[in-house]
């Protein structure tokens, strides 16, 4: 923090960060009916993940491509660990997994074309991801591919080849699935959408794009356990460090990464901890860079503009592949000094450098490092981000498992497309509006 924000303001909030892991625990803490991801590595049987398994062997044996449909916490897990994990040419385990591609996570016109053109000669299939089940992006895009899918193989076929994931009970999705006859895998009523990653949500598409779901719910577990036991602090200083910064006047967070392929885990973080802290009129603003790229780009404004930012620099130590810079005989771009060194070499130097300065210039610096890209990792760091956010948002003195602020646009879009139920509401915008 280097003089920017004292230790002891830190260690002041030592109690309250146990205090929050204890609520984590305990359930008497707000949002206590959703906790149900406190414990959900360990509690995640062999059975589960062995189903997971089967039903993404069998989607991977029928089809090219499998289009997970889902928004927000029924999207960003998945598509974080895939991209993390894939080569960045191609989005799955290369020789073993399908494609994986991602639907109804926006409204896009002309990107559901687009997915349709594509999918026109491809033998595809569809995990459809929604807990409530009635969600109307992932429901516009779900309407569309199943229609194209029953077109290509007919109905029955069809059904083969599309898994629904959502609630036990309620919801129109866990009626059509039941009427059709689809395989379904259910959603804890006492998880999340946030925190749903490491449940069917992630794991399905994750298994079908190839990856050893068994070893990130591993990598999760040893967190968990560690978390839980005291071993590992790190869950409780990251919390009470960002709030002390807080508290201290610095409103924004940067997500900071110096690895392309975690430009989504920077989307899932920002959404862990958008939704689940900004309320009451309070909550760090959580936003993301892809380093050296944004240092072009963002780098100005994170050196020199307001100082109300701080960075959480996610550092990989290692990359999986080993290229080094060639030496050239003309030297026309200065760049001998360097010849021999691996890329990686490089993007830490740039890394280190830049941290230097931002603290130079006021901007606190928080280091998070994982050893390798890996599922093991990876399911440690979900742990970790969880269980921060979880006793962050405690701290806080919100309650982290609610969204109410999602609602207000859904009423107003529903107004404005004059839905049956919502008459005072389109009056009322439409007066707004002065139509
Ligand atoms: O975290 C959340 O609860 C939300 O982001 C939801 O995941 C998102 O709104 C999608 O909801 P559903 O899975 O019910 O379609």
């Amino acid at each position: 923090m280097a003089g920017m924000v004292d230790a002891a303001a830190i260690a002041a909030l030592d109690a309250e960060a146990r205090k929050g892991l204890e609520l984590l625990t305990s359930g008497e803490g707000a949002g206590a009916d959703f906790l149900g991801w406190v414990k959900l590595p360990e509690e995640t049987d062999d059975a589960l993940l062995d189903d997971i398994n089967a039903t993404a062997a069998r989607l991977r044996e029928t089809c090219e491509v499998v289009v997970a449909v889902g928004i927000g916490g029924s999207y960003l897990g998945a598509k974080a660990v895939i991209e993390a994990l894939s080569d960045s040419f191609a989005p799955y385990r290369a020789g073993t997994g399908t494609r994986v591609l991602f639907a109804g996570q926006n409204i896009g016109e002309d990107y559901m074309a687009e997915l349709q053109d594509y999918l026109r000669d491809k033998k595809f299939g569809i995990i459809v991801i929604s807990k409530s089940g009635t969600t109307t992006e992932p429901a516009i895009a779900f309407r569309l591919l199943k229609e194209q899918l029953e077109s290509q193989l007919g109905r029955e076929e069809a059904g083969r080849r599309i898994v629904a994931v959502t609630d036990a009970q309620r919801g129109a999705l866990r009626s059509l699935a039941t009427t059709e006859g689809y395989k379904t895998y259910v959603i804890a009523d006492n998880v999340g959408g946030r925190f749903s990653v490491l449940t069917p949500v992630g794991l399905l598409p994750i298994a079908v794009a190839g990856y050893d779901i068994r070893a990130l719910v591993e990598g999760a577990r040893n967190m968990q356990k560690a978390t839980l036991d005291g071993s590992d602090t790190s869950s409780l200083v990251y919390a009470q460090t960002r709030n002390a910064l807080y508290r201290a006047g610095k409103k924004i967070e940067i997500l900071v990464n110096y690895n392309p392929k975690l430009h989504f885990m920077g989307e899932w973080w920002k959404q862990l901890y958008g939704e689940s802290e900004g309320k009451d009129g309070k909550g760090i603003f959580p936003a993301a860079v892809d380093n050296t790229t944004d240092l072009h780009s963002m780098g100005q404004w994170i050196q020199d503009g307001e100082r109300i930012i701080f960075e959480t620099v996610l550092s990989v130590e290692t990359p999986s592949r080993e290229l080094r810079i060639p030496f050239d005989e003309a030297n026309l771009d200065g760049l001998n000094f360097i010849a021999g060194k691996r890329i990686d070499q490089v993007n830490k130097m740039a890394e280190l450098g830049t941290r230097l300065a931002h603290i130079d210039g006021g901007v606190p610096n928080i280091r998070v490092v994982i050893p390798a890209l890996n599922e093991d990792t990876l399911g440690s760091l979900i742990y970790f981000f969880e269980a921060a956010c979880g006793i962050s948002g405690y701290i806080l003195g919100v309650n982290p498992f609610n969204q109410p602020g999602v609602e207000a646009y859904k009423r107003n879009m529903f107004a404005l497309l004059e839905k049956p139920g919502y008459e005072k509401e389109t009056a009322a915008i439409k007066a707004k509006l002065g139509e």
